[in-house]
């Protein structure tokens, strides 16, 4: 049973700070995944080591080899914290860039070189990946967000369980969680979904929703949850409903 994960660069960095890891919030995170991490294929976000130098460079519009090299490492960096706080948890883990892997045609994911993943999860590995820049067949560079990257996981991979976790409680109306989410939802509830209140070049809750009914429409639900609170990851690893869920009716 694949399980497919997703922590928000708004739990793991400070996104109103350039470069900003929250150190302590990425061992809690990776204690709490060392609770239930089999099968896990673990997305992370960008946050502030990818919006910042993303923005600074003015990508994905500009193609800029310099910001390209630049935003890659230092999201890299990211990557390598998180996955030396899962070893230090106890987790095998190993980074999976997504810029050595995927190639976009017009900002979407085109081909994905799968195999090296798929063979993480078979010998015991949890594939770590992360928000990222990525070569486009069509625009030269773009961005692929760590919301993109769980949507087409989730599909490839058939995942029974998908959990988004960010640092709210769920998809807000008027400062409250709803329960659960549809496409038909959407048009009622579109203006109070907004951007990220730090800096997020890939659309705030507004991008990770339009990806989650995207996934939604294949049959696959999903849960938008709270990560920042303690125990909510196992909840969400055991496939608890906690926070948003965003389905489709039969
Ligand atoms: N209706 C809404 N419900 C929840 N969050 C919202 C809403 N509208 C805007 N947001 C913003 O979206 C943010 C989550 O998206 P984002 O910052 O991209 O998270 P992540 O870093 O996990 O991808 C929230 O912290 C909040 O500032
Ligand atoms: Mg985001």
């Amino acid at each position: 049973m694949t399980k497919v994960l997703k922590i928000g660069g708004s739990i793991l960095t400070d996104k109103t700070r350039d470069n900003a890891a929250r150190r302590d919030e990425i061992s809690r995170v990776a204690q709490e995944i060392a609770a239930r991490p089999e099968d896990l294929v673990l997305v992370h976000g960008a946050g502030s080591f990818g919006h910042f130098p993303a923005k600074r460079y003015g990508l994905p519009l500009c193609f800029s080899p310099e910001g390209l090299r630049v935003t890659h490492a230092s999201v890299a960096r990211l990557n390598d914290l998180v996955v030396k706080a899962l070893s230090r948890a106890g987790v095998d883990s190993l980074p999976v860039h997504p810029l050595s892997c995927i190639l976009l045609s017009n900002g979407r994911i085109d081909s994905f070189a799968l195999e090296p993943l798929k063979a993480m999860l078979k010998d015991g590995l949890m594939p770590v990946l992360h928000g990222d820049v990525a070569m486009d067949a069509t625009r030269k560079a773009g961005i692929v967000s760590g919301d993109q990257l769980v949507t087409f996981l989730a599909r490839a991979l058939q995942a029974e369980v998908v959990a988004v976790g960010c640092d709210v409680d769920g998809v807000l109306l008027s400062g409250r969680p709803l329960s659960e989410i549809t496409r038909v939802d959407l048009p009622a509830i579109e203006c109070a979904i907004g951007e990220s209140a730090g800096v997020d070049v890939t659309g705030g809750m507004r991008g990770k929703l339009q990806e989650l009914l995207n996934l939604a429409d294949t049959g696959i639900d999903s849960v938008i949850f709270n990560a920042a609170r303690r125990g909510n990851i196992v909840c969400a690893l055991r496939g608890e409903s906690i926070g948003t869920r965003v389905w489709r009716p039969n």
